[in-house]
This record gives structure tokens, sequence and C-alpha cells, in this order.
């Protein structure tokens, strides 16, 4: 298996790492120089998979599948001079840029999907958005994640909305457990209550059957979770997470 990257950045560090730790066989990896240190240091860390191409072109000629994990603004610029040839199998990460534009840059190709990994990819865990669902490329990113094939651009670019919503929640757990310090507790003792607390309650609502609506109403009357979520009803707190997510699916959407 031969993977190559163009933007050796913060996701596709985590996307590397993650193959690197799959325990794939016979696998050679091959990164972009830029950026120079980030490229340096998966090359230190997996010196017999991983190598540091020369130029972008390198990159491609060197692999059978090519991950594109470039900003936005420069995607296509920088894609514009290179060659990729029919066979390559083209992985596109970038946000903004469609798949028709892809077409239109680089022609017609058996394989060419977008996909949503996380950071979370280095560790092997969470969602990996695919579209569209190709059984190749489902199987190959289900070595960093679990896939989740969609079947549409629009489903593809709501899923992607939502990952918008990461900092947000880390930030929510951040004022939580700086209010338990606030409130005489230390730090690591309220990191790993909340952590391990919301891991608890993501894994419930995963195995529920029925509506979650319910999981969040089912509490005692006039009891502690009952004053915290009409408190928070009230204030209309939960209206500003999915107001934000109309922007961003404009933003997201590509075709
Ligand atoms: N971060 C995530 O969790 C995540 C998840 C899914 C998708 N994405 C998407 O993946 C893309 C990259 O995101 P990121 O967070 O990894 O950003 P990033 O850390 O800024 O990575 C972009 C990389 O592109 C490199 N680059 C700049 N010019 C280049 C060139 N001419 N040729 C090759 N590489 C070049 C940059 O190197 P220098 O540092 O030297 O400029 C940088 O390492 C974005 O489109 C983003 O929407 C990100």
């Amino acid at each position: 298996m031969r993977l190559g990257f163009i933007g050796t950045g913060i996701i596709t560090t985590a996307v590397v790492t993650g193959f690197c730790e799959s325990g794939m066989e016979d696998l050679h990896i091959v990164v972009s120089p830029r950026n120079r240190e980030r490229a340096a240091a998966l090359h230190e860390k997996y010196p017999q998979v991983v190598s540091v191409a020369a130029d972008n072109q390198e990159v491609i000629d060197r692999s059978d599948w090519v991950f594109v994990a470039l900003l936005h603004e420069t995607a296509e610029q920088i894609l514009e001079p290179l060659v990729f040839l029919p066979e390559k199998k083209f992985i596109n990460l970038v946000a903004t840029l469609s798949l028709r534009r892809i077409r239109e840059m680089k022609g017609e190709r058996e394989i060419l999907a977008d996909v949503v990994p996380l950071t979370f990819a280095a560790n092997r865990v969470g969602p990996v958005v695919v579209y569209p669902p190709i059984p190749e490329v489902v199987e190959l990113m289900s070595h960093v994640g679990t896939p989740v094939p969609v079947q549409t651009a629009q489903q593809i670019a709501i899923l992607r909305s939502t990952t918008g919503l990461m900092s947000a929640y880390y930030m929510l757990l951040t004022v939580i457990i700086g209010w338990c310090e606030k409130n005489g507790l230390d730090e690591a003792t309220a990191r790993q209550y909340i952590t391990s607390f919301t891991k608890a309650m993501s894994e419930k609502a995963a195995g529920f059957d029925g509506p979650l609506e319910e999981l969040a109403r089912e509490m005692t009357p006039g009891g502690i979770n009952w004053m915290a979520l009409t408190h928070l009803e009230k204030a209309d707190a939960y209206t500003p997470w999915t107001e934000i997510l109309d922007p961003i699916l404009k933003k997201v959407v590509k075709e």
C-alpha cells in the first residue's frame, strides 16, 4: 500500500500517525516537504514507513493513493501544475474543494472521494465520513477510525458542519472544570471526572433505542437535572449551537 500526502499539517500528522500505528502490512507513506518540521518528525518517528518527498509531484509519483490536505485558500493553486494520472486514487480533505472541481481540473478517475477524518485518527478512533461510499476507500479509512459512508454531497456537508462544534465543546468542558476548581476541587480530579462522565453519556446515547430527547427529559421533577435544563432552556442556551451551523453549512456545501 503506497499512500501519499500533499500538505503535511495537523490533519495529515494525525492520519499518518493512525496508519503507522494500525499495523497494516507493506505500508509505505510519502509526505510533502511542507510543513518541514512536521514531515521530519513523522519520518523520525516512523523511519521504516514514512519518507519525505522533494516536492508535491514526487508525492504523487511515488503513491497509489494521494491524500490532499491543503488549506482551502491555496489548494487549487497548489494542485494546478501537478500531474495526476487517471490511475491515481485521489482522496480529498479540503472542506471547500468539490469533487466536481477536482474532476474538472484533473480528469475522471475510478477512485475520487471526499473524507472527513478528525485528529482522533492518530489514536484510530472516532468517525471518518466517506463520500461517495466507495468500498475500497471505506476499507482504507477503517484503519484510522470508524467509517461513516454517506450517499450525497449534502450529507457529508451536514456532518462536516457539526465537526465545527469541536472547539466549542472542549470550551464547555473547560468552563465546567474551571467552575469545579473555583469551588475548591483540583483540576486533575475534575478533568478525570468530567471526561469520564461525558464519555459515559455519549456511550449511553449511542446505544439508546428511542429518541434522545427521552434521555434528556428522564429526570426527577424539581431535581438538579431539572434545574439545569429548565434554566438553560429559559435562557435559550441551545439555539446558538444550531444557529451557527447554518452559516457553517453554507461554507462547506460544495456541489
Ligand atoms: N484539522 C482538522 O481536524 C481537519 C479535519 C478534516 C479536514 N481538514 C482539512 O484539511 C486541510 C488541512 O487542514 P490542517 O488543519 O491540517 O491545516 P494545516 O495544519 O495548516 O496544514 C496545511 C499544510 O499545508 C502545507 N502547505 C502550504 N503550502 C504548501 C504547498 N505549496 N505544498 C504542500 N503543502 C503546503 C502547510 O505547510 P506550512 O506550514 O509550511 O505552510 C501545512 O503543513 C484543510 O483544508 C482542512 O479544512 C482538517
